[in-house]
């Protein structure tokens, strides 16, 4: 099943602009931390084109140049094959020109395989990327988020799966950093209130719900089959902070046995900049334009790949449709989940 962001990824995602903005004092306490070194590795895991955080690593590697001036620093943007790597290498060249020319290269592998050689990573970042599972847990017969499915067996089913996942990315990292080396992971999560991207608790509309009702109209309609409705599933899962943390508390694991331990979590919010930008201005039109788009940019491959692009340009058709005709019950919430991590030994 193949993953990919929609292009012109960065200019539709806001949002995760500024979930990346809320996790640099975290990312710079990381570089802070480094001990005296002759180079430095950084890496940025599922960067998509490398635009939301072209902010960040200026600010980090002005940092680490400021702290170890003699230092040589690269900087490696990972993203699957299928991203617009392209892009991503233009916007890693933006940090070429600054002291002391960083060397940039992309990585296009999946972060479910070992990225560079053991114990050379100084500093590992990864923001909103890591909730892709790498295998389909089976259907989800009555929705398309497992999240929002209530369907108790379908969500043990992406657990299980999702934990697995996460065990392994956290083993093949433990494995990449230094020691004391740093890993710093912003994930979309769910809070204790059961909060996550697209459920604000009823402030406005569950959006995984709205994209649910528009694939069941198409198949109520006979524009998809039944079995494309049931193959329409975002492959993604949304863990709590206990879940997160899990890897880290159980010295069983492959990642603690390679020394990753926990420094600190949290749980950010980030309110949706569209929502905002309306209630400001009330253009419907941009707003039911601009939060189609960026909710587009994540799940449309969920939808392609089960039905081809037709029957997925028109979710995306009905659903500007409906924000624009109740703009007041939209918004794209996040919840995102702050992990830092030590490679201690
Ligand atoms: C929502 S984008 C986030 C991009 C950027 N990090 C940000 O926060 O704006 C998620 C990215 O994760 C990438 N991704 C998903 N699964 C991946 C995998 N197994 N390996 C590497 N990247 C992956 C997708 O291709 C996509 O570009």
């Amino acid at each position: 099943m193949a993953i990919a962001m929609t292009t012109g990824y960065s200019s539709q995602t806001e949002g995760a602009l500024l979930c990346i903005e809320a996790a640099t004092d975290w990312a710079l306490s990381c570089v802070d931390s480094l001990a005296g070194d002759r180079h430095y590795i950084l890496i940025d895991y599922g960067a998509a084109d490398g635009g939301t955080a072209v902010g960040l690593w200026q600010k980090v590697l002005d940092r680490l140049h400021a702290n170890h001036p003699n230092a040589h620093l690269t900087l490696i943007g990972n993203d699957l094959p299928s991203n617009d790597n392209q892009a991503l290498a233009d916007n890693l060249a933006l940090q070429i020109p600054r002291p002391p020319k960083p060397t940039v290269l992309v990585s296009a592998r999946s972060f479910y395989e070992p990225s560079v050689a053991p114990e050379t990573v100084s500093f590992g970042f990864s923001a909103t990327a890591m909730h892709w599972l790498s295998a389909s847990p089976g259907p989800l017969n009555t929705h398309t988020h497992v999240l929002a499915s209530g369907d108790d067996e379908a969500l043990q089913r992406f657990k299980a799966q999702a934990m697995k996942d996460w065990n392994h990315i956290l083993e093949l990292r433990s494995r990449e950093l230094k020691v004391g080396g740093r890993l710093l992971t912003v994930n979309l999560s769910r809070d204790e209130q059961g909060l996550y991207l697209g459920e604000n608790g009823g402030e406005t509309r569950n959006v995984h719900d709205q994209l649910h009702e528009i694939w069941r109209g198409m198949a109520d309609e006979k524009l998809i089959s039944e079995e494309q409705y049931r193959s329409g599933t975002v492959n993604n899962f949304y863990k709590s902070p206990e879940e997160f943390m899990a890897p880290l508390k159980d010295p069983n694991s492959p990642a603690h046995r390679n020394g990753l331990r926990l420094v600190d979590q949290r749980t950010v919010y980030v309110k949706c900049p569209y929502r905002r930008r309306w209630k400001e201005n009330g253009d419907t039109a941009a707003f039911a334009a601009g939060l189609m788009a960026t909710i587009r940019s994540w799940s449309r491959h969920s939808f392609a790949n089960a039905a081809g692009t037709q029957a997925a340009d028109m979710v995306y058709q009905r659903l500007e449709k409906r924000i624009a005709e109740a703009p007041d019950e939209w918004s794209l919430d996040y919840v995102e989940h702050h992990q830092m991590m030590e490679r201690v030994g």
